[in-house]
Order: C-alpha cells, then structure tokens, then sequence
C-alpha cells in the first residue's frame, strides 16, 4: 500500500466561540500549557509519517506561517544569550523546505469547501485531515493509529468516539451497520442530528483520512447544516462508491474550539508534565475550597 504523505489542516474558519480571545488570534494559535494547538497538529502528522503539510488559511492567519517559519534574529540572540535548549526547541519546530504549503480560502464557506481549496495539491489516492483544534491526548498519537490500521478498502476513515445523546447536535454521527472492535461500518452519516433524528451516538472527531476522489463530491455539494458546504455530505454523497469506515483511536480528545474543552485540554497536558503536576493539584484544590466557601458565604482569603 501507498504511504499517507499528505495532510491538509483547515485553519480558516471563524473560531466565533471562542471570541473576543480569537479576533485577531487564529483559534488554531491558543496555547495548551506551552504549545499552539496548530503545533500538536503538525507534531502528530509527523508521528504519523506526513511529509506534505498543506495550511488552508484566511485574513488574520499570518501567526500560523510565522510560527513554523525560522526566525534569525530571535534564534540568533538566543544563541548569544546561550539559550541552546531554547534554540533546540524553535529549530525542532520549523518544517523543511517545501514541506509546508499555504493556501487561502478567501470566505469561510466552511470545512467542506476549506478542504476543496487544497484540491491541486493532492495527488495521492488518500490523504490526511486534522482538525487542529480537536486535541487528543493519546499514547499513540491519533493519525499514526489510524494510518497503522489504515487499508484502502476502508475507503473513507473517519477517527470516532461515543458521546452523550444529548450532544449529537454537536456532531457528523455515523449510522453503522457493524459495530465490532475498533473499526465501524457505516451505511449512512448525517452532520448535526437533532437527539430525535439521531442514528447512534457514534461521532466523528477531527481525524480523517480521505480518498481522493471526494474533491469531485465537494464541488457539487450545496450548503448544508449552518448555510457551510460541509465535508460530512460529501462523504455521505460518495458512500455507495466509497465505504465509511470509523476508528475507535485509544486517547482522549479535547475540543479546544470551546472554552471548556480547552481549559480541560490544559488541564489533561499539565498534568502529564511532572515539573508542573504537584503545584496544578494543590492549587486546583486551594481554588475549589475557595469557590466553596464563596459559594457558602465564608469570606475566607484564597492564599
Ligand atoms: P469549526 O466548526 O470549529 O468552525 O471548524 P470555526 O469557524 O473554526 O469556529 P466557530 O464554530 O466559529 O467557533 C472546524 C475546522 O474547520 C476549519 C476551522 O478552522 C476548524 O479547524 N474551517 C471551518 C475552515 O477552515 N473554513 C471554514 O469555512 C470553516
């Protein structure tokens, strides 16, 4: 089998609920304790094997290209300062020439249409997507799991997880047909089902691996949930000639497109960091026995 070479991420949309922090931030800058979420996104293509990166970008992205781009004067200053784990940190995250590409999607007509943009670049039968504000904490990273199970009969991969009932709404939810170990079989997938219409509570995250030939299916497709050209209908559209198939990914997924999914996010990825665990617990355990006695009416000091 061909190799996964390419991986698209979409970084042009509006980031409207995390606003005002996104007005002239990209969301897919927000830091999780000391990285942008942008950067666990291209970490875990690398894992995985990824040598193209394709940005799809927008007015306002420019951070997102400053940041995997070198930068002589500050890593020069800090070789000077003798900050070499510093300068080790900054040189581990550029991509090589040429491995980064930026495209624009000139109106945020949504992901669908974002992933259409980068259609010329793509000349792989199967490519990656990744979401990058759907963060996952994993020991695997997520896409290299996928990509180790990964054969073309599988057609369309989609990285899925059970949610509440009462989150469907949220969600592109597969309607499966077979439900054993980790990969699903789906007949069908609808973007955003009310709980009523909803066909399971199996949803998709921001994981993807696609064949190519869904570039044909985007550009027939009309504005779906939300008024966006949405890349759950052109999978949906293509299903009989290329089959659905869900990954259960070992991890834990954080939607950092919220503000409680990021601050959780935080949270998961301190915690793994030993030098900042102790302190976190005792803190989040001053700030909760504070929030208590407030709640109680103590006018107790939180120090
Ligand atoms: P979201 O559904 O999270 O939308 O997009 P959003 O605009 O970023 O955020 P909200 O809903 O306004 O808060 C999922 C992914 O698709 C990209 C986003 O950048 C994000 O990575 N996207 C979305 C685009 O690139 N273009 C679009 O037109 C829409």
């Amino acid at each position: 089998m061909k190799k996964i070479k390419t991986c698209i991420f979409p970084v042009a949309g509006l980031g409207s609920r995390f606003l005002p922090a996104t007005k002239s931030i990209p969301k897919e800058m927000l830091v999780v304790v000391d990285k942008p979420l942008i950067q666990y996104a291209v970490e875990e293509a690398k894992a995985a094997g990824i040598e193209r990166f394709i940005f799809v970008t927008s007015q306002g992205k420019s951070a997102i290209e400053d940041h995997f781009d070198s930068s002589p004067v500050l890593e020069e200053t800090l070789r000077k300062r003798g900050k070499n784990v510093e300068v080790e940190r900054l040189e581990a995250l550029r991509l090589d020439p040429g491995q980064a590409i930026y495209i624009r999607q000139q109106a945020p007509l949504g992901l669908g249409h974002a992933v259409l943009c980068a259609q010329h670049l793509v000349n792989e039968d199967a490519f990656a997507l990744i979401l990058a504000d759907d963060l996952v904490l994993a020991e695997t990273p997520c896409l290299q799991q996928m990509i180790q199970e990964y054969n073309p009969q599988d057609g369309n991969m989609v990285g899925v997880m059970e949610v509440p009932m009462e989150q469907t709404n949220r969600y592109g939810i597969l309607d499966v047909f077979q439900n054993k170990g980790e990969k699903v079989l789906a007949r069908n997938v609808v973007e955003k089902p009310s709980l009523e219409k909803s066909p399971s509570n199996i949803a998709i995250i921001g994981r993807y691996i696609l064949n190519q030939s869904i570039f044909g299916y985007l550009k027939n497709q009309t504005p779906g949930a939300g008024g966006e050209i949405q890349l759950t209908d052109a999978i949906q559209a293509m299903i009989k000639e290329v089959p659905l198939c869900g990954y259960r990914y070992k991890g834990q997924r954080f939607d950092c497109g919220t503000k409680e999914g990021w601050l959780e996010a935080n949270l998961a990825f301190a915690f793994e960091q030993p030098d900042l665990r102790i302190n976190l617990q005792k803190n989040l355990q001053k700030y909760f026995s504070f929030s208590e006695n407030k709640k109680e009416g103590k006018q107790k000091e939180c120090a």
